[in-house]
């Protein structure tokens, strides 16, 4: 991770000039797929990520139901031009345990027991890839399972943060995830503050790791933001169509 000829501060500033508090420009739009029951394409940074969902639908196969709620199926995909050596295509190790990290945070937050024997299924397809991808991809997600109108208890979001060149910093670039000394994803439910996801990659001390979770949090709330937005956007042109 660590290359000490790389620079990630210059006159204070982060490579791409942010603070050390400011996130990557963000853009949500929610509903853009027809046949989808709900979708979301948003940008972040570099990142661009559609998100397609479907159900709460009869599981299939049987076996997989579960009687008493429905069960999540988050499925991450990167595109074979997502990243700059093309990534050979289909599922791979990181893509299987962001799909399940993803999944269970989702099953946190949504109203499962209404509906036993089902399936919600949220596939999230990268088709450009910057670093923050999982925390990306679940924050659309969230704007595409409210725009299909699945009960949850809230929109689940997320944002990371980390440790460049021995300071704290919000929602690390690509270059910072590289050469940086941690990255802390994290999601939670922006009403109750519940935590959804927590991973870490690196090294931070535990006040180090106190003060990015806060940060992160911080992170969190601004994209929540946003994400009410672009559902108010979408219903406010469909009532003034109507
Ligand atoms: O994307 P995220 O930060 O959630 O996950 P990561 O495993 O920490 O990956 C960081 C970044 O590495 C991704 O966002 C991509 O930009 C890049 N990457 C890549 O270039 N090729 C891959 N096969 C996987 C990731």
């Amino acid at each position: 991770m660590k290359n000490d000829n790389i620079k990630l501060f210059r006159d204070g500033k982060r490579v791409d000039g942010r603070a050390t508090d400011d996130l990557r420009p963000i853009k949500i739009e929610a509903g853009v797929l027809h046949r989808a029951d709900g979708s979301c394409y948003l940008e972040w940074g570099g990142n661009k990520i559609m998100v397609a969902v479907y159900g709460p639908r009869e599981a299939i196969p049987r076996h997989t139901q579960n009687h008493l709620r429905a069960i999540v199926n988050a499925r991450y995909n990167m595109a074979a031009f997502s990243v700059e050596d093309r990534k050979r295509p289909g599922p791979d190790r990181r893509s299987r345990e962001i799909s399940k990290v993803i999944s269970e945070a989702l099953e946190k937050i949504l109203l499962l027991e209404k509906f036993p024997r089902a399936s919600i299924d949220v596939n999230i397809e990268v088709l450009n890839a910057e670093a923050g991808t999982r925390c990306a991809g679940l924050t659309a997600a969230g704007v595409a399972l409210a725009d299909a109108g699945i009960p949850m208890k809230d929109i689940p979001v997320a944002c990371a943060a980390g440790k460049i060149e021995g300071q704290l910093v919000l929602d690390l670039g690509k270059e910072e995830d590289n050469y940086g000394d941690a990255d802390l994803p994290v999601a939670i439910s922006p009403r109750t503050g519940e935590i959804l996801l927590l991973q870490m990659d690196g090294h931070l001390t535990f006040d180090e790791f106190e003060k990015a979770l806060d940060m992160a949090i911080k992170g969190c709330n601004k994209v929540s933001e946003l994400q009410k937005a672009a559902i108010i956007q979408k219903y406010k042109v469909e009532l003034e169509v109507e």
